[in-house]
């Protein structure tokens, strides 16, 4: 728990924004630690579940590419707040995106950083999916919810939709479809079929950003060319991409592994 006082979080920077919560960046105890603080805007239901899911599922954490809790807060005056370690080197979509559009962000990273990028999103899902006493699936895996350190080690964040299933490879049914257009798997965008696999579809996208520098749909661009998965699976004239388990990742083998293109007739998974 964290003492009221520096929930007081009115003249902190800002460091992103959100449809539910915002997170500033602040500092606290007696060496006046850095910490990003999560406060939920919202006072309605879903929040308050997003809140709990949250808080219980990162505290169940603990992992090199994901972003370690450090506290939280239940105020009745001030809120809801989860406190957590600050991540230095913004996120994964200021250093892809933002530059492309004038807004001030990253330098482009090259592609030693992309791959090291790539194999520690891959670990963080992989150590999500298998190495915890329970699956579980993040359901929101996307370049603004990965950050990246000083030395460019990724580290998943966002737990809000984050969500325990009784095993990998065994989907469950959501009757409300949440997450971000664009990296939704087809069978969790169409039936509501929510497992592990959810992420790995989610992961394929990000790797395919990566390798492209392109979001996942871009109205601007040509006829064909807005849906990322698409326009690679044209390019390249596959029926699907295989993204396959995860399991097993080594550094070494992750991005030839994850992204292996078959010609037809397979599904991904
Ligand atoms: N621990 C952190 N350190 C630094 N920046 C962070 C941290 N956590 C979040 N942020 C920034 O805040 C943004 C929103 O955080 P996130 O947890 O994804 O909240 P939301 O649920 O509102 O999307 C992130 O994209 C990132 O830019
Ligand atoms: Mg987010």
């Amino acid at each position: 728990m964290f003492e009221r006082a520096i929930l007081k979080v009115a003249h902190y920077k800002v460091l992103g924004r959100g449809a539910l919560s915002c997170v500033f960046r602040g500092r606290v105890g007696f060496l006046r630690t850095t910490v990003a603080i999560k406060r939920l805007d919202k006072e309605d239901k879903e929040s308050s579940k997003a809140f709990c899911r949250e808080l219980m599922i990162a505290s169940s954490l603990h992992n090199p590419n994901i972003v370690p809790l450090v506290g939280f807060c239940i105020d009745p005056e001030e809120g809801l707040f989860l406190v957590y370690k600050y991540v230095s080197g913004g996120s994964l979509e200021r250093y892809l995106h933002e530059r492309k559009r004038g807004v001030k962000g990253g330098p482009s990273l090259p592609w030693s950083v992309r791959y090291k990028v790539a194999v520690g999103i891959g670990e963080a899902i992989g150590y999500l999916h298998n190495g915890t006493d329970r699956c579980v699936v993040h359901r929101d895996i996307k370049p603004s919810n990965i950050l990246l350190s000083s030395n460019k080690t990724p580290k998943v964040c966002d737990f809000g939709l984050a969500t325990w299933t009784p095993a990998p490879s065994i989907p469950f049914l959501c009757k409300t479809v949440k997450g971000t257009f664009g990296y939704l798997a087809p069978e969790y965008f169409q039936h509501g079929k929510v497992s592990d696999k959810t992420d790995v579809y989610a992961f394929g996208v990000v790797l395919l950003e990566l390798i492209s520098g392109r979001k996942p749909i871009e109205a601007k661009r040509g006829p064909g060319e807005e849906n990322l998965v698409v326009w690679v699976c044209q390019c390249f004239n596959f029926d699907l991409i295989i993204f396959s388990s995860i399991k097993f990742l080594t550094v070494e083998s992750v991005v030839p592994y994850c992204l292996t293109v078959k010609k037809s007739g397979s599904r991904y998974g």
